[in-house]
């Protein structure tokens, strides 16, 4: 109906195991690795809470962690157009094999393309 959110769309349990599908590519990524801690299982937490309320539904991240500052948040990391690359390339094979198609897809591809490239603090 035509209030449903992305979020909506998407669902919760496909959120969840995409999160999954893509921290497992990144902690396996030469360029993304050395940036991230070994456990990334608050970091999936956390992302899991970002992308829930990024997509219009419940703003889990911000009632636990405050506003997102995202870029503020990215800044104690060396973030070139090469890692934002390599962070959307792990997305997408993350949306490969969880089968996240069609419309959302092009939607969450569109807007993560544009926060990538925001969080890029370093030529
Ligand atoms: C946290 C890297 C893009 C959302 C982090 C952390 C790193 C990182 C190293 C800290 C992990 C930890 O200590 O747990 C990167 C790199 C990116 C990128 C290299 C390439 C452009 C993005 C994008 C989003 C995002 C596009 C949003 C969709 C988050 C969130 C956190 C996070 C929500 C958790 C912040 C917190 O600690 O509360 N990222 N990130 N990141 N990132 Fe990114």
């Amino acid at each position: 109906n035509s209030s449903q959110t992305p979020y909506d769309a998407l669902g919760e349990k496909k959120l969840s195991l995409l999160v999954d599908t893509f921290y497992d590519k990144v902690s396996k990524h030469s360029d993304l690795a050395p940036l991230f801690p070994t456990d990334l299982a608050e970091t999936a937490r956390k992302q899991k809470q970002f992308l829930t309320q990024f997509l219009g539904g419940p703003t889990l991240y911000t009632n636990e962690h405050g506003h997102p500052m995202l870029r503020a948040r990215h800044m104690p990391f060396i973030i070139t157009p090469i890692q934002a690359e390599a962070w959307l390339d792990c997305m997408k094979e993350a949306m490969d094999e969880t089968q996240v198609n069609g419309p959302i897809r092009e939607y969450m591809i569109e807007r993560l393309t544009m926060t990538a490239h925001h969080m890029v603090n370093h030529p």
